[in-house]
């Protein structure tokens, strides 16, 4: 009976490990199930579509982009600058800087941000098809978006007549 009853217990307290594991592994899975963040290597050497600056004071809208910002498109985002059709693989950088000015020239300086737009229509339907990243200064690693680019496409979705990209590669 002893010997029963210690078997027993056993087979409980086994049963109510696997149970904690189990929720361990739901509860990683849960905290994890953010997408892994995607930086663009070597964006500097695409195509350069463009260069503007704003200079302070800016109006209050457009503090946050203040500086130079620089817009890069890889070869795939090219053809869809030509048509408005964005391929799957399309990917445009927003780069912001520093704009520095000294003796009446007005140069770049350290990085700010990095905006980043990947397309893959499969997986973003509800962000017209894009994926959208902001990634701070030098950081490569966090993708300071967390609401899976809804207030991003907010305001992209204007330019819904050139694929939700607002520059023109002219
Ligand atoms: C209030 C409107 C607005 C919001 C919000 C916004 N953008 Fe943009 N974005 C723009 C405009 C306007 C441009 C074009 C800038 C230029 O041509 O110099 C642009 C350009 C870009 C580009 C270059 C491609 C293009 O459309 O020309 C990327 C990449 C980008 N934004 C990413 C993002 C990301 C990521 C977010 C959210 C974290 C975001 N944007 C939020 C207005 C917005």
């Amino acid at each position: 009976m002893a010997i029963r009853n210690r078997k027993t217990r056993l087979i409980h307290l086994r049963r109510s490990i696997y149970v904690i594991l189990a929720v361990a592994a739901l509860s990683l899975s849960v905290l994890c199930a953010e997408e892994a963040a995607q930086f663009p290597e070597n964006f500097r050497r695409w195509v350069h579509v463009g260069t503007g600056v704003i200079m302070p004071p800016a109006s209050p809208q457009m503090t946050s982009e203040e500086g130079m910002h620089h817009i890069f498109a890889n070869e795939k985002a090219v053809e869809g600058y030509a048509t408005g059709n964005f391929a799957d693989g399309s990917m445009v950088v927003y780069e912001l800087r520093e704009a520095k000015q000294q003796n009446g020239i007005i140069f770049e300086g350290d990085r700010k941000r990095v905006d980043v737009m990947i397309k893959d229509s499969a997986h973003y339907a509800s962000t017209g098809g894009w994926r959208f990243q902001r990634f701070w200064k030098d950081d490569q690693a966090q993708n300071a978006v967390h609401d899976n680019g809804t207030s991003c496409f907010q305001c992209h979705q204007k330019a819904n007549a050139h694929g939700f990209v607002f520059s023109q590669l002219k």
